[in-house]
């Protein structure tokens, strides 16, 4: 990228923007960078790099700031995420899919040279195979979020091969950090296990104790973002979305990983009706595709992250 040109983040409020910006300053500078969020609160997180309240669906809106800044890549994240999504299907769909849609549209008309979008392992549902599932397996999405994704990645697909929007994505599993916290997902117990765990609190886990998912520590979540849109146009083979993952673990194994730090720490578990959803994805995703095409290898796997995540929440101090 030149250095007149920028890269704006939307949704830049949440678990993954907040990260994400941070990294995208140290790497590009913070004149380089514009936050966006619906929700103008959000600004407080950005004091080092320009913020504009932004609802999407305001394309005029969004057309003055790519022009104003120069905005050359877009890293769309505003979305509602899974099991928050169950409860109102309809303004899910409008946020999730339309929300991108406006998103594409706005990008080609206003020559944006490239567009990160994050897809999920909600793709696939119960008739996929769900242990280590391939890349091109079916994408049988039963929530609301899952849908839109399926929807939202063949719609990348169509516009890169149609306007040749060069727009990247990721299938992204479970994302843990320890500087934000998830809302409304179905994988979000395995932040708070960590939090309860430096409060010094037990734990209540929605999913049972047995529940496989795949997992990514959010700084290889970040890497891979980054890695993904520095990678040569003719290196990404897969528009739709790659599959990725860094480890993958149950409750159960979460909690063991924890107990060497805490023996004391004790879950008990109450599945609710995140485990419906939990038992429809996939355990874990095959990501050799991401690994061939442009060289994805997380750092971190599932005893390496607990160290990580305890230490810096004990630094850093877990709010109640
Ligand atoms: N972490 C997301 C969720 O639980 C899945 O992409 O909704």
């Amino acid at each position: 990228m030149k250095d007149t040109q920028r890269i704006l983040v939307t949704g830049a409020g949440g678990q993954l923007g907040q990260e994400l910006v941070r990294t995208l300053m140290a790497v590009f500078g913070e004149d380089r960078i514009v936050a966006s969020d619906i929700d103008r609160t959000k600004g407080i997180h950005f004091t080092q790099c320009a913020f504009e309240p932004l609802n999407v669906f305001s394309t005029e809106h969004m057309e003055t700031i790519i022009q104003h800044y120069n905005i050359k890549q877009v890293y769309h994240l505003a979305a509602i995420l899974s099991a928050l999504g169950e409860k109102d299907p309809t303004s899910t769909w409008q946020v999730n899919l339309d929300g991108l849609l406006a998103v594409l549209a706005t990008a080609q008309k206003m020559e944006v040279e490239r567009v990160f979008w994050p897809s999920s392992i909600a793709v696939f549902g119960t008739n996929s195979p769900l242990d280590n599932t391939p890349q091109y397996a079916l994408r049988d999405a039963r929530t609301v979020y899952g849908i839109a994704k399926v929807a939202g990645e063949l719609w990348c697909q169509y516009y890169f091969e149609r306007y040749g929007l060069d727009v990247r994505c990721l299938r992204y599993p479970g994302l843990i950090g320890y500087r934000s916290l998830p809302g409304g997902g179905t994988t979000d117990y395995a932040v708070d296990i960590y939090h309860h765990a430096v409060k010094g609190e037990n734990f209540t886990c929605y999913l049972g104790p047995d529940t496989r998912l795949p997992m990514l520590y959010m700084p290889d979540a970040i890497k891979a973002a980054l890695q993904l849109m520095k990678a040569p146009r003719e290196k990404i083979k897969v528009r739709p979305g790659y599959n990725i993952q860094g480890m993958s673990f149950t409750p159960a194994e979460a909690l063991r990983s924890i107990q060497r730090f805490y023996p004391e720490f004790r879950v008990e578990y109450a599945p609710d009706q995140r485990q419906l959803i939990a038992d429809g994805w996939p355990k874990a995703v095959d990501d050799e595709m991401a690994f061939n095409d442009w060289g994805w290898e997380p750092k971190y796997d599932l005893d390496f992250m607990t160290e990580d995540m305890l230490t810096h929440l004990m630094e850093k101090g877990v709010e109640s």
